[in-house]
């Protein structure tokens, strides 16, 4: 997390508009040469290359279409209600429609989730979980060790999206099938498994494990599509490309959203074309503890012994007896964002200026945001046992105390509000995809 910080101003990829970037001059060098060209249309993607051989591309598309089909299923759950699209919602670049701050699901549709639903767009770009990331040829130094990075899920207990799916399509509260061979069965049954034999031969359905691989191979394929998941159609990317210009507000926004000495989101959410020429993902997938407050409208937090720390766990085993992950959640991307209900990992806040004002005041007017005791005295951090609460994030703008004035103005936190929605997807009708239409 380099504080690399540049100012586009009104010329879109003018690099003599760099104001200030901790790069080692030798790199500043490169980092001009290599934005200076003009972004790709077609970012490099994991999934690109070469294109592959014909026989090898007819099957990637069969498997890709089937995937489609099965995320929009919904008899693949017990309800026979509820399918991926349910609560990843076509029409909301796969967030929920609505604004609860979680799921409910399971057979009758009453149980609960415990975690904010995320969108899908982007994702697939996510590097796979590791606890020491050494950032590369973006910041030109390999050097810095930017701790934990990656994987799926808000505590990024998964890498591949085939695994993802196993989550919800077995878990209690959502999908709720007892067992792989239960959906297995109810993808036999299904209007795809014909195509499921066609790709996969006559047998799949007799071999359970194989056949549940392949929907989540299926599901991983389709979710990798950028037409539908990457489209890079937002007014942000638009702009970028030279297409079209930022209002005086959005650019304000854009110049605090960067700024070190304000916004600093640029630390996490990334937001400059790489050196290369690739539009950013609006966030570097690194774990940290933000610290929101405790969400009351999730029903496990009626227990006051419930937390859920994040990379430590519940969900997440592996880290478990390792404290210093507790209270850690994955940056999202801040692509589409403004489109979501529910925002953070508990979902505790509903509106995007709530979201935003939290890194001004989260330290400076913690009355905002916590509750007060009886005593009088602020409970910081509640949602985050005391033993843990070392792991809260102080960088900047979590930088200043009590009574000392909030990072950001109200001014800058309602323009970066206006400068968020600019990357919300489908501003660049020219390049919207002809597939995307709901199934
Ligand atoms: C009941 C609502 C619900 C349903 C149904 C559901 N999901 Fe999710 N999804 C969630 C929640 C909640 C999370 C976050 C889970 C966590 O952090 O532990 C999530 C996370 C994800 C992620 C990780 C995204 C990221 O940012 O890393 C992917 C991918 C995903 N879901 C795909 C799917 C697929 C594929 C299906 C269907 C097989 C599905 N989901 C069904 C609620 C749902
Ligand atoms: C030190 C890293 C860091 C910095 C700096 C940072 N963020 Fe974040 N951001 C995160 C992490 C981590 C999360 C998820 C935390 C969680 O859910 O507990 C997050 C979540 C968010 C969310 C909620 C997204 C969603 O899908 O629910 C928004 C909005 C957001 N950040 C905007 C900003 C803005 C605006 C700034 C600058 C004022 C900023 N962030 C600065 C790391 C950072």
């Amino acid at each position: 997390m380099l504080g690399c910080s540049w100012s586009l101003a009104t010329t879109p990829l003018s690099l003599n508009k760099v104001k200030s970037c901790a790069l080692v001059a030798a790199a500043v060098t490169g980092f001009a040469a290599a934005a200076a060209q003009t972004p790709s249309d077609k970012p490099a993607l994991p999934w690109g290359g070469d294109p592959p051989a014909a026989p090898a591309y007819a099957r990637a598309a069969a498997i890709t279409a089937l995937g489609r089909q099965i995320f929009f299923d919904r008899s693949l759950s017990a309800s026979g209600a509820m399918s991926c699209a349910t609560c990843h919602d076509f029409a909301n670049h796969f967030a929920p429609a609505n604004s609860l701050a979680v799921q409910a699901g399971g057979a009758k549709l009453d149980k609960s989730g415990t975690r904010a639903t995320p969108g899908l767009t982007y994702v697939a770009s996510t590097p796979f979980f590791t606890e020491h990331y050494y950032e590369s040829e973006d910041d030109g130094d390999e050097s810095v060790d930017q701790g934990p990075v990656g994987g799926r899920t808000w505590d990024g207990r998964v890498n591949r999206a085939r695994e993802q799916a196993a989550i919800p399509l077995l878990a209690p509260n959502e999908m709720a099938n007892s067992s792989e061979a239960a959906v297995v069965a109810r993808a036999a049954a299904a209007p795809y498994a014909s195509q499921m034999r066609q790709i996969y031969g006559d047998t799949i359905f007799t071999e359970t494990h194989r056949a549940f691989a392949a929907i989540g191979e299926a599901l991983e394929a389709y979710q990798q599509t950028p037409e539908e998941f990457s489209p890079f159609t937002s007014k942000y990317d638009a702009f970028l490309r030279g297409r079209t210009q930022l209002t005086a507000q959005e650019l304000r926004g854009l110049d605090a959203f960067n700024d070190p000495a304000r916004g600093n989101c640029i630390h996490c959410h990334k937001s400059q074309l790489s050196p290369v020429g690739r539009l950013p993902m609006f966030t570097d997938s690194g774990f940290i503890a933000v610290g929101v407050p405790r969400n009351k409208e999730i029903p496990a937090n009626a227990d006051p012994n419930h937390f859920d720390l994040g990379a430590c766990g519940p969900e997440r085993k592996d880290l478990a007896n390792r404290p210093e992950f507790c209270g850690l959640f994955k940056a999202p991307s801040l692509r589409n964002v403004a489109i979501r209900k529910s925002f953070y990992h508990n979902g505790v806040f509903h509106s995007l200026e709530d979201a935003v004002a939290f890194y001004a005041t989260r330290d400076t007017n913690p009355e905002r945001w916590y509750p007060v005791g009886p005593d009088g005295k602020v409970r910081k951090f509640d949602d985050l046992p005391e033993e843990f609460q070392r792991n809260i994030n102080y960088e900047p703008p979590f930088d200043r105390h009590a009574g000392e004035a909030p990072a950001m103005s109200a001014q800058d936190i309602a323009d970066i509000v206006v400068f968020l929605r600019t990357l919300t997807d489908g501003f660049d009708a020219a390049r919207k995809s002809v597939a995307a239409t709901r199934p």
